[in-house]
């Protein structure tokens, strides 16, 4: 979500500034920030204060926060950095250009304006991008007891499905192959539209569009992932065979707590009714170990739902009090010590699941979408299966953005590596 920001704020400003690959290179520095925990918070002052340098050695240069830390902090930044010309949060994209240009006069404006409406003036494209990311929704309406997003990402809203088809056929025109779908929630998709539309429609019409090979979207919230969106992964071909489903925990006490609104067992019968559509899907997903009052026996019941629902990748994170949110002021606060204890534990088996997952992949004939030169060994190309995993595989350097043939043939905790099989490649309709 937050590069699809980073993308529409450097398409915003554009022609007036194009991305630089340097700093010292750059007249104006944007930091894009996230706020889902407070190590990324520390991350965005660190980084901030390390730009002092580059300020004083170039007066000139404008320095901006924009994206959720922006949002939370809002004038505290200025105070805390002097050497800082902008702050604004993630509804003030639409006024980015005149922002800029104020902190140019000397303004140090300041934008947190948690404006509502989608900006459909800005009409992202993705020109010579083989994926695309486009947001269909912003904000959130959950308020998970341990999440600021609702806070400073402001109440969901859809956007109209028409702009969002035009976006893509767009993209396809131009030989993209991939779209990913974003928002926070997208399953509660088209909510307070003045045509309500599901997201399982918007899915329909997006993947009947001509030239599109992969269907993608994230996030879901179990709660709301419905039959009729289930059936879908058995039923349109570009709809990719993964799925990322958060659970945050395998208990259903603390899911309570949490206001998830589902129950351990209510997540899993979606899991196996997810695996009886689509027998061969991929599924991710997000937890959260040391929440508030999370006893070890929550925390067994989050590694035996792991085991459950063998999930094939998983983010986990230590729990971290956010402002504003209700779980910061919860009592039965777990101690740093048993939070890495236990997040150590438990990525411990999501690398056993992951291993195992992928192993009976090994032998296998697949369509991987190469993004490019692997970061590991540049010789090498990376790309993705449909199920989401990561392949390297040596090959020439043309074959990034385009749909290649490759025999997997080991796998690794994190990826797999594959071989090439060109004559199989050179027969993939690349854009119908
Ligand atoms: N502490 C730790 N992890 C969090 N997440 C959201 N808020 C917090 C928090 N306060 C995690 C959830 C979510 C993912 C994007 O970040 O697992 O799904
Ligand atoms: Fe945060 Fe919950 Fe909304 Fe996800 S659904 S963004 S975890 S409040």
């Amino acid at each position: 979500m937050n590069v699809a920001d980073s993308q529409a704020m450097a398409q915003a400003l554009a022609p007036d500034y194009v991305l630089t690959a340097r700093a010292e290179d750059a007249d104006l520095f944007l930091i894009n920030t996230c706020a889902i925990r407070r190590k990324s918070e520390e991350k965005v002052k660190s980084l901030l204060g390390s730009l002092r340098g580059l300020k004083k050695a170039r007066p000139r240069l404008l320095i901006g926060v924009g994206g959720c830390v922006a949002q939370q902090e809002g004038k505290r930044l200025l105070a805390a950095a002097p050497h800082l010309d902008l702050v604004f949060g993630p509804r003030a994209l639409p006024r980015l250009p005149e922002l800029v240009a104020r902190a140019g006069r000397g303004e140090r404006p300041v934008d947190v304006e948690l404006t509502t409406g989608m900006p459909e003036a800005l009409c992202p494209t993705h020109p010579g991008r083989a994926q695309a990311l486009v947001t269909i929704m912003q904000g959130c309406d959950n308020f998970c007891a341990f999440c600021v997003v609702p806070y400073v990402r402001g109440r969901e809203e859809s956007r109209e499905p028409g702009a969002i088809l035009r976006e893509v056929a767009v993209f396809l025109a131009g030989g993209g192959l991939e779209v990913t779908l974003l928002g926070q929630n997208v399953n509660s998709y088209g909510r307070g539209l003045a045509e309500p539309v599901t997201f399982a429609q918007l899915l329909r019409s997006i993947a009947a569009l001509p030239g599109l090979a992969r269907l993608r979207f994230a996030t879901s919230h179990p709660r709301d992932l419905s039959p009729e969106l289930i059936a879908l992964f058995g039923e349109l071909p570009p709809l990719c065979e993964h799925l990322h489903l958060p659970v945050q925990s395998g208990s259903s006490r603390v899911l309570a707590t949490m206001n998830r609104g589902y129950t351990r067992e209510q997540y899993l019968e979606r899991v196996a009714a997810l695996r009886r559509a689509c027998p061969d899907i991929a599924l991710t997903t997000d937890l959260i170990v040391g929440f508030p009052g999370e006893t070890d026996a929550d925390f067994e019941d989050t590694l035996t739902l792991m085991q459950e629902a063998a999930f094939d990748g998983a983010y986990s994170f230590k729990y971290s009090p956010r402002p504003q949110t209700r779980a910061a002021g919860l009592p039965g606060q777990v101690s740093e010590e048993v939070k890495a204890a236990r997040l150590a534990r438990l990525q411990a088996l999501q690398n056993e699941l992951t291993l195992r997952s992928n192993s009976r992949l090994v032998g296998r004939v697949s369509e991987v979408l190469v993004e490019g030169a692997s970061r590991r060994s540049p010789r090498e190309l990376s790309g993705r299966l449909r199920t989401n995993q990561v392949v390297n595989f040596p090959g020439p350097p043309e074959l990034a953005g385009r749909l290649a043939t490759v025999e997997l043939t080991e796998a690794h905790p994190h990826s797999l590596k594959g071989r090439w099989l060109e004559a199989r490649s050179a027969s993939w309709p690349l854009v119908a």
